[in-house]
């Protein structure tokens, strides 16, 4: 990215009893892997909205997270690796000490701006962005979560590191930022499925299809996105989704966070179970990152499911 190397990540494939049985081959493209710190699809969606912030000279980026958001927490890394200053601008109350993320991203030297719920839910309007601008001396936003037109670029580059060896790609989904790039690359090729960590994200659809417009690329119609995987909305979790991660990671060896990857292979591995996938089928799985935030998410998760209440 820009002046950040990249290592090239592993097509990692997975061996199990109920994979021989559904006749399904499923391979892990190791994002998490593609940088210590600016790791999964956010090296992907970060490089060309930092080239663009470059070109035009800005010395500042801003923008949106919450308090566990591993955008800020790549954001806050690349900035600091590209010479950039940086802004976080944080949903809710300041809570003190901070969390691991955020801790990270002020010791990069990000300043922390946090926003009621209320005006974080404005975010993208005129007045709380011009606000922003003036206070910040005219940075460059870059929308939560880094979903845009630039990232859809990005992300689409990641299709030509994966061959041509499946039929289908299943990656999870916040803000439909990764998807709609994945969609963008294949130009109607394959198949692909999100899995979406937020509860009621039927507007996700429209996000994907709003995105891919905004790019300029043409819509194919060849994915869907799966919304029975929630586990209870963002941040939430049960045990079983507990229990599954730490399967998953004693059986394959590759740690999942209960955010985002964990709950998409919870549902992909449901789904082959269940038989969705006709014998044959070639999966592309990929593993999105998101590691920074696992070890505080995980005993967070199990303390909360415990005593039966939620993140
Ligand atoms: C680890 C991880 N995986 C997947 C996603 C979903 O990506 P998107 O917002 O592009 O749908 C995110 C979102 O930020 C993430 O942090």
């Amino acid at each position: 990215m820009v002046d950040i190397q990249h290592t090239s990540t592993p097509l990692q494939k997975l061996d199990s009893d109920q994979l021989s049985r559904a006749g399904i081959t499923l391979r892990v493209k190791r994002l998490d892997l593609v940088h210590p710190l600016v790791s999964g699809n956010k090296w992907y969606k970060l490089k060309y909205n930092l080239l663009a912030a470059k070109e035009e000279g800005a010395t500042t980026i801003l923008s949106f997270g919450g308090a566990y958001s591993n955008h800020i927490h790549a954001l806050a890394a690349a900035c600091q690796m590209l010479g950039f200053s940086s802004i976080g601008v944080i949903r809710g109350e300041p809570h003190t000490p901070l969390n691991a993320t955020l801790k990270f991203a002020q010791a990069c030297g990000m300043q922390l701006h946090y926003l009621s719920r209320t005006d974080y839910r404005l975010k993208h309007t005129h007045l709380i962005q011009q606000q922003l601008k003036a206070e910040y001396g005219n940075p460059y936003i870059v929308p939560e979560g880094g979903s845009n037109a630039l990232a859809l670029k990005g992300v689409a580059e990641l299709i030509a590191e994966l061959g041509d060896d499946y039929d289908r790609i299943c990656c999870a989904c916040g803000s439909g930022g990764t998807l709609a790039g994945l969609i963008a690359g294949l130009a109607g090729r394959k198949q692909l499925e999100g899995f979406a960590a937020l509860k009621g994200a039927g507007f996700l659809s429209i996000d994907v299809q709003r995105l891919l417009a905004e790019g300029a690329y043409v819509d194919p119609g060849n994915w869907h996105i799966n919304l029975d995987y929630h586990f209870g909305g963002f941040a939430k979790t049960t045990p079983q989704l507990l229990a599954f991660i730490q399967q998953f990671e004693a059986e394959h060896g590759i740690p999942l966070e209960p955010l985002y990857t964990g709950k998409l292979f919870y549902g992909l591995f449901e789904r082959i179970t269940a038989g969705v996938y006709p014998p044959g089928t070639r999966i592309i799985a990929l593993h999105s990152g998101g590691l920074q935030g696992r070890d505080t998410l995980m005993s967070k998760s199990c303390h909360s499911a415990r005593n039966g209440i939620h993140l």
